[in-house]
């Protein structure tokens, strides 16, 4: 009976160290278009295996609950200089564990149950972390859509000063998980001084940009807090941070923070974190830069070959997305994703603002992010690849075994991180 157990434990765990190998090499052969994803270097990559990860350090950097901090206070302290510095806020805490963490610890700051809020639905962007299935439902927040305009794609700011002077909430929440063009920053601000309300925007999408300088810098524009993830079109390890110019607002986000919403802070992605700020400090305008091209360039490409491109009318986007509405021409997006994925092309079905909550399953749309590809060094030439590739699949239901062959050419050559200490632009 021992033996029997061993020999099967054994096997799980080759399983185990077999499959880690498989998605090691079946992702290096994939174009991955996922829009919430990234790639550190292998730098970065390096310094996030280490002892800090067995360890704990609550508190702050040289003021723990906790011995044996000395080089985590030194590492995050420069994480968070490294980072303000990038976002050019005076304050930021870079220890939530996640997006998701740092939007419970903002909004957990800023409000008390039955307090109103303000964010975009689901379907129009909206992130869970925003909405009454997530932390503002779990807070016990009385949660408002702003009126989305499907026309300018984007917040319908007249019907939404009505509805906000109205309601009177505590927060109003910017930023989005399907993104496309810049949030009003400045007009809500200037009703949520009329109402007393605080200006939250998560910048969990396009923090990169942001940093980068190809994105509206909403601390610039009026916003009195951010929260953020650091992975995505900024492309450090996962985790998540909040940031302000305001010192008393800062209380109420570190106590947010901790003790409320984390205790150990995973420690060992802070060194990674610090790195990739470095990095970005050197190369963050160039890839920044590149990536808004190079989103701008798929989408022109992609709607000239025929595909539903939304937003043609507003030059398709200012970000790193591109957002199809396949559903028009009669194709199930949750297919597509699927035989898309079978020729290695990797990416997300997605609600777009005229659908409803029920279509989630096979919604209208697909989302594509250029970030990670723009790191391994593709630009506007291989985005014209890549809308092919898209086109075979989704327009012309080529065999995906056969399309995967080309794609896993065309990807040999992009195996190197760039925009980063050991590659080139
Ligand atoms: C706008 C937005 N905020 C927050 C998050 C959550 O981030 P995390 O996965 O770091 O919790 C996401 C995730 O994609 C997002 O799109």
């Amino acid at each position: 009976m021992k033996s029997k157990n061993l020999s099967h434990l054994e096997r799980i765990k080759r399983q185990i160290e077999q499959e880690i190998k498989e998605q090691n090499a079946w992702r290096s052969e994939c174009i991955n278009l996922i829009a919430s994803e990234n790639i550190m270097s292998k730098i970065c990559e390096r310094a996030y295996v280490s002892d800090f990860m067995h360890r704990y350090a609550e508190g702050e950097p040289y003021k723990r609950y906790y011995q044996g901090t000395k080089y985590i206070d030194d590492i995050e302290s420069i994480a968070q200089e490294l980072m303000g510095e990038l976002l050019h806020t005076s304050f930021t805490d870079v220890r939530p564990i996640s997006g998701t963490i740092a939007n419970y610890a903002a909004l957990s700051a800023f409000t008390k149950p039955c307090d109103a809020v303000f964010s975009l639905a689901t379907a129009a962007g909206g992130h869970i972390s925003h909405n009454p299935v997530g932390a503002p439902g779990v807070l016990g927040l009385d949660v408002h859509c702003y009126p989305f305009d499907n026309e300018i794609f984007n917040i319908d700011i007249d019907k939404a000063t009505r509805e906000i002077i109205e309601t009177k909430p505590k927060v109003l929440i910017l930023g989005a998980s399907l993104f496309l063009f810049p949030h009003p920053v400045e007009e809500i601000k200037s009703i949520a001084e009329e109402v007393g309300a605080v200006v939250m925007y998560d910048a969990a999408h396009v923090l990169g940009l942001i940093m980068g300088g190809e994105f509206q810098n909403p601390i610039r524009e009026g916003a009195d807090i951010i929260t953020s993830s650091t992975h995505k079109t900024f492309p450090g390890p996962q985790g998540g941070l909040v940031a302000t110019n305001h010192a008393d607002y800062f209380k109420g986000l570190k106590r947010g923070v901790f003790p409320r919403l984390t205790s150990n802070h995973h420690l060992h992605r802070l060194p990674a974190l610090a790195l990739t700020a470095l990095e970005f400090l050197n190369y963050g305008e160039a890839y920044a830069k590149q990536t808004v091209k190079n989103a701008k360039t798929l989408a022109e490409e992609c709607y000239s070959l025929g595909l539903p491109v939304i937003c043609e009318h507003l030059g398709f986007t200012k970000s790193h997305q591109v957002v199809m509405d396949v559903k028009k021409l009669g194709i199930s997006s949750k297919e597509a994703v699927e035989n898309l994925e079978r020729a290695n092309i990797i990416t997300n079905k997605n609600l777009l603002p005229w659908d409803t909550i029920k279509q989630v399953h096979d919604p209208s749309g697909i989302r594509f992010g250029v970030q990670e590809m723009t790191r391994f060094g593709m630009k506007e030439s291989e985005m014209r690849v890549i809308a092919e590739f898209l086109k075979n699949i989704i327009l012309d239901k080529e065999d995906p075994e056969k399309v995967k062959e080309d794609v896993v050419e065309f990807r040999r050559e992009f195996q190197e991180v760039k925009y980063g200490f050991n590659g080139e632009r």
